[in-house]
Parts: structure tokens; sequence; C-alpha cells
């Protein structure tokens, strides 16, 4: 792939956890790229990016605007991560969400719709959000399913609405929105803590995997809600950067395509190779269902991204988790400073 070898790309969310390995492969891959990172630190640390004289960052939103007055047409591709995580701290705040999830897509795009030089938008989306609510047998999600009403979150309506954002300015504006519809993703750089208080417990215990690993490495035991009977498409985040260059460089304008492992994990079997991973003796310990989570079950389908843009998930689960973990004890200090950042809101 030379499509990258000199351009110029805007990653929007680039210090984050996705943004920031984004970063660095697009950094280690092409030599002559220059990449623009816009940040606001909520959810992040500039600790995640590499200094690099090809690297810019520039501190704010990506919904404000001097920020996008900066945002000239020069540039060749546009990662659109940034985000409002997640999905607890959504349910607290939902203007905050609004305002750094649904208002940056919208703003971002409405700002390039008429871009002449750009060759893609990638937006991501989330799988959750587009996945049927079943706690009985999951049917692989395909890009084409059935979107339902019924979303259990306000950070989920908001990753549904960019997409509707994506579809509408691609079909009414020409903009070449590619949407890369991320499963669980998990891998090093998800730094639990990171970035500022966001109402909720889950501005520290981010996603599942570096929660239980965190947990594992303190020899605590794991909390596991509804028995674990929940599953997911965990993928590793190589396998999502990989996927989303794919979706810049492959993809057509107005479609959708799932970057997934294609299969599924029960919480309770990721909850056991953790802690045999680990070493961990504390074991597990079992919570009821969260009340706000209707998404039981849930995998995506790899066919059409397989087909279409080529891509494939190759790191397996246990070679991911163990490449996280050695990862988390590798940045302990960093992780342990970003979690106490906010003890002053939790019992820590
Ligand atoms: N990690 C997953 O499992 C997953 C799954 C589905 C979709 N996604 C999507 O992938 C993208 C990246 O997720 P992540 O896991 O890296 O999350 P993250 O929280 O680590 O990264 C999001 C980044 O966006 C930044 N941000 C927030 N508001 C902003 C604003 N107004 N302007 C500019 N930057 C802003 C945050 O500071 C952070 O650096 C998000 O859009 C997320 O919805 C992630």
């Amino acid at each position: 792939m030379d499509y990258f070898k000199k351009s110029k790309v805007l990653v929007s969310g680039g210090a984050g956890f996705v943004g920031s390995n984004l970063v660095k492969m697009l950094l280690a891959k092409y030599p002559g790229i220059r990449i623009t990172v816009v940040d606001n630190f909520l959810s992040s640390e500039l600790a995640n990016l590499p200094a690099d004289h090809r690297l810019k960052i520039l501190n704010g939103s990506i919904a404000g605007d001097t920020i996008l007055k900066s945002v000239n047409d020069d540039f060749d591709y546009i990662f659109h991560l940034a985000t409002f995580h997640g999905n607890q701290n959504s349910i607290y705040d939902p203007l905050a969400d609004h305002a750094n999830n649904t208002l940056t897509s919208l703003k971002l795009m409405n700002h390039v719709k008429r871009f002449k030089k750009l060759h893609a938008l990638v937006y991501s989306g989330a799988g959750c959000a587009s996945a049927k609510k079943t706690f009985g047998k999951a049917e692989a999600t395909r890009e084409d399913a059935p979107v339902s009403l019924l979303q259990d979150s306000p950070y989920s309506i908001s990753k549904l609405i960019g997409e509707f954002y994506a579809v509408y300015f691609q079909r009414q504006f020409g903009l070449p929105a590619v949407r890369a519809r991320f499963q669980n993703v998990y891998g090093p750089g998800e730094v639990l803590g990171a970035g500022k208080w966001r109402g909720t417990p889950a501005t520290v215990w981010r996603n599942v995997v570096p929660v239980f690993i965190y947990k594992a490495l303190n020899k605590q035991p794991l909390t596991v809600e509804n028995k674990g009977v929940a599953t997911r498409d965990f993928i590793f985040v190589d396998d999502i950067c990989k996927g989303l260059i794919a979706c810049a460089v492959k993809g057509k304008p107005g479609e959708a395509y799932n970057l997934a492992s294609g299969k599924e994990t029960k919480i309770i079997d990721l909850a056991r190779t953790i802690n045999e991973l680990t070493g961990n003796t504390a074991g597990i310990k079992f919570l009821p269902k969260r009340s706000w989570d209707n998404s039981g079950k849930r995998f995506g389908s790899t066919r059409k991204s397989r087909g279409k843009i080529g891509f494939q998930a190759s790191v397996g689960l246990r070679e991911g988790v163990q490449e996280t973990i050695s990862w988390t004890r590798a940045n302990i200090h960093l992780i342990n400073k970003c979690i106490k950042k906010h003890r002053k809101h939790m019992a820590l």
C-alpha cells in the first residue's frame, strides 16, 4: 500500500487508545507521512503519542470553530475517532456526549464536505449500536442488518447518528465517507483512567479486557455480571488499525465495513483465560446483570470486509491478551497514576 507514502492525514481523537495506535502504525509504515492529531484529551493522555517531527498535535475539540478553521483542504485522509467515552458516562451526561460525539461528527463532516483533495474520511462506527439486542443465540451482525431505534445509551445513539451523517454527506455532497464498524477493541495503549473525570467510575474502568487484566495483575477477583453469559467479538488493536487503513484505501464511499474477528467469546471464558495467563488465583466474583446493558450476545460478520477490502483479523485472543498483559505490566506506573487522578471522585 503506497497510498499513504507522502500523504497528509488528520486524526480526530488521535491521542486515544485506537487513535494513538493508528498514529504509531502510520508513522512506522510511511516515512513520508505527515499527521495532524486533534484531541481535547477528555479520555486520553499526551503520553500516548510519540515525539515525532512528522506529528502535529492540536489540543482542542474537533467541534471547535478555531480548530476547524485550521483544517484546510490539504488533507488526503481523515480518520474521525473522537468520541465521548463511553456508554455509562454518556448515560450520566448525555449533553457532554452530544457535544463530543454527535456534534463532533456533524461539524467535522459539514466542514470538509466540499474538500477536493480528500481521498477518504473514515468514520469509527460501533458494532454495538447495530447489533441485535439478544441474550438468545447471536447471529453474526452484517453491515446491512436493520438498525433498531431501541438503543442502550446516548453513546450508542451518537455513534449511529455519525453513520447517518456519513451517509448523508456522501450522498448529497460526494464526501468520500467510509464507515468502519468496530467490534470490541483491546490491546496495548488503553490506559485505565486516561483523561478527565467524565461523571462515573467508567472513567477509570473502561473496557472489559484492560479492567480484567489490571485486576488480575493486582490479584483481585474478576467481577462478572449476569453469570458471564454475554458474548463479545474481541479484536486486537493492531488489526483494527490495519482495518482502518484498508477502509481508507479500498473502502467505497457511503459503505460500511465490519472490523471484527468474527469470533464470539463468552465473558466468563475471557475472565478464565486472563486469570490463567496472569496466574491470578483470586477467581471470579459474580454480580447481577447491568441494568442498562441489553446487548447480551453479539459478534460481527467478516464476509463483506474480507471480500471487498481484503480485511481479516490475524491476532488470536490468547496471543493478543498475552501481549496486552505484557504491555500493562510495563506501563503499570502510568496506569496507576491515571487511576489515582480520579480518587477524589471515587473510593480508591
Ligand atoms: N474501543 C472500542 O472497543 C470501540 C468500539 C467501537 C467503536 N469505537 C470507536 O472508536 C473510536 C476510538 O475509540 P477509543 O477506544 O480509542 O476511545 P478513546 O476514548 O481512547 O479515544 C477517543 C479520543 O477522542 C478524544 N475526544 C473526545 N472528545 C473530543 C473532541 N470533542 N474533539 C477531539 N477529540 C475528542 C478523547 O480525548 C480521546 O483521545 C471512537 O469513536 C469509538 O466510539 C471504539
